[in-house]
């Protein structure tokens, strides 16, 4: 980061937070804040609020959180700076220039310029295929059943006969060789020196969420190999970060997304009205897809093709979105190879009658494994259940494990009973294996209702002080930030007390202090958790049974961890215990 603390909190204070946000999400006031449909989960009644007081929003469906700036990265994709630079100038802040390190200011300059270079290429492609010699190109695509509509909503093109047009064109705009090979749109050989990586070939712009062009797909018109052409990775090019269609998708505002692998399957489910259909174009689902899913939905419908290297690539696709906290199920396209086909095949109303019954993941995991076994014989039969019991034993709750013996129960031909004593077996051998004496950290997670409690305690006293600071003086008399057990929630609670001391509380300048999303969206969550109470005594009763919960905590804590022949820490062990029993008595006034 190459701002200062202070450019960025001048930034930040300047733009107020329900101004800005107001620009992209309808908000009305609800007591003393504003309230509004999540622009980041799909959602009919609105969980996402804006507080003015604490310059900061949250969202209590999906926990998205955090200040102005976080805002702005999240919602267009922009890294912090390029967040900081629209803030900035909204506000008509003039940022320092030299603030930049050299490395830092030549690769936003190269980034810049690699932009503009693809975003002048996707207009020359665009020009092509509606000029005389983009003839063939348009009716290939036509062919393919694509409206107007749809190849101006996808800015399709056409690169033309030459291997040099591109070249020349660029050149003629200006543009160094150098620069040009950055692009990713040229190929560099020896004899002929450079020359246009995309020719003959209708050409699919790729956009990131922000609409802006980041590279290209081109299609051979026809048989020829290899059918597609795609950019390599270049300074603004990740595949493994980007989705082709999420421009569109993600304001598509449905529960889930459909996760296809090609550009036409993505183009046919738009034009069939499945707007949340997105691709991840040729390279396998990768973690960080996973993520960058999570952030618009919690549910994915894999649209694979149906083939072996289809299944292949759903199984390995199940586990990575499970861990990113998305539930999947999968689309069976059969008898046809994948959307494309079978939209043009079948038309939109079979092919919603396919989502409505798409697969659980788990089921059909369980079908996949099912067929490397042989279930006429008995033996492959007892092997396959036993599988499967040891793969319903790894969910955590036993809701889930029972809803899966149910559902594979009523599958195939076992009982529930024999296949829950089957399930029941496996965990009780983990069991006997964890035997051993267990450490510290094994027994917080087995007590994780418990923890969980005294953290949201904790969370209620963070999110109280910005709520009430009179609070503070009490609070602070028996609670120290070192006294809250996580150590983010410590960090937070010390900047917290050291602003008041200062002068008064700013939660949002706290989440700058972070520069990871995620962490910030940690953060907002400490400020902006809820209990349920009735009216403002019930509020001062649970406020002062929350202090009490974690004074209590946090001596129970001491006493377990002191030396007996600490006389002194005996001590202050037994004063902490009689003022314990002050809070009772306290007297809070909100
Ligand atoms: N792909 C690629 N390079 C190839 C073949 C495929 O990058 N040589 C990627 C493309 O993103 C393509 C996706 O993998 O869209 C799926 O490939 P495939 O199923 O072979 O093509 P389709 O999407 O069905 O393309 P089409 O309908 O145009 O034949
Ligand atoms: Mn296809």
């Amino acid at each position: 980061m190459y701002y200062s603390d202070d450019v960025i909190e001048e930034v930040r204070s300047r733009n107020d937070i329900v101004d800005v946000i107001s620009g992209y999400v309808k908000l009305q006031r609800k007591g003393s804040s504003y309230f509004g449909l999540c622009p980041f989960h799909s959602e009919k009644s609105p969980s996402f609020s804006v507080s003015p007081g604490k310059q900061m929003y949250y969202c209590f469906g999906c926990g998205a959180g955090g200040n102005v700036l976080t805002f702005i990265m999240e919602y267009e994709n922009f890294t912090f700076p390029e967040a900081l630079k629209l803030l900035a100038d909204r506000a008509g802040v003039a940022l320092p220039e030299q603030e930049y390190s050299a490395e830092a200011r030549r690769q936003r300059d190269l980034k810049e310029s690699v932009r503009e270079i693809n975003k002048m290429a996707a207009q020359y492609f665009y020009f092509q295929l509606r000029s005389p010699q983009g003839e063939r190109a348009l009716r290939y695509l036509t062919d393919r059943g694509l409206s107007d509509e749809t190849i101006k909503r996808f800015g399709l093109g056409y690169a033309g006969q030459y291997s040099d047009a591109l070249y020349r064109y660029l050149k003629g705009k200006g543009i160094s060789d150098q620069l040009l090979k950055e692009s990713g749109l040229m190929q560099v050989n020896e004899k002929q020196g450079m020359y246009d990586k995309f020719w003959n070939r209708v050409m699919f712009p790729i956009m990131d969420a922000n609409n802006k062009v980041i590279g290209f797909g081109g299609r051979v018109m026809g048989d020829g190999k290899p059918k597609y052409l795609n950019s390599p990775e270049t300074v603004i090019f990740d595949k493994s970060r980007n989705l082709y269609g999420l421009n569109y998708a993600r304001t598509a505002k449905k529960r889930f997304m459909l996760v296809c692998e090609g550009y036409m399957d993505v183009i046919s489910m738009h034009q069939a009205g499945f707007t949340n259909a997105v691709a991840s174009l040729g390279t396998a689902l990768t973690s960080q897809h996973a993520t960058l899913l999570k952030r618009y939905t919690d549910e994915v419908i894999l649209t694979y093709d149906s083939d072996e290297a289809g299944i292949r690539a759903a199984l390995r696709a199940i586990p990575l979105l499970k861990e990113a906290g998305i539930s999947t199920k999968v689309l069976h396209m059969e008898p046809y190879k994948d959307p494309d086909e079978f939209i043009k095949a079948l038309g939109t109303e079979a092919f919603q009658e396919r989502i409505d019954h798409a697969e659980n993941s788990f089921l059909f995991e369980v079908s996949v494994i099912q067929k490397s076994y042989d279930m006429k014989d008995p033996d492959g039969k007892t092997r396959f259940f036993q599988a499967v019991a040891a793969k319903i034993a790894e969910f955590e709750m036993e809701i889930e494990r029972e809803n899966y013996i149910e559902a594979i129960a009523g599958r195939y031909q076992i009982s529930f009973e024999g296949l829950r004593k089957m399930v029941a077996n496996v965990l009780m051998q983990g069991v006997a294996r964890r035997k051993a004496p267990i450490s510290v950290a094994q027994q917080r997670q087995a007590r994780p209702e418990k923890e969980d409690g005294i953290l949201t305690s904790q969370r209620l006293i963070l999110t109280w002080l910005t709520d009430y600071p009179q609070l503070f003086a009490t609070v602070s008399s028996y609670i120290r930030p070192e006294d809250f057990s996580d150590e983010l929630y410590c960090e937070v609670a010390s900047m917290l007390y050291a602003q008041r001391k200062e002068g008064a509380v700013n939660p949002a300048q706290i989440i700058s202090h972070f520069t990871d999303p995620e962490q910030q969206r940690a953060v907002s969550q400490l400020f902006h958790t809820e209990v349920k109470v009735e009216n403002p005594r019930e509020m001062e009763k649970a406020v002062r049974e929350t202090i009490f919960k974690v004074v209590e905590h946090t001596i129970a804590q001491k006493s377990r961890s002191l030396d007996p022949a600490d006389i002194k820490g005996l001590q202050e062990l037994v004063d902490a215990k009689r003022r314990l029993q002050e809070i009772r008595k306290l007297h809070i006034s909100l």
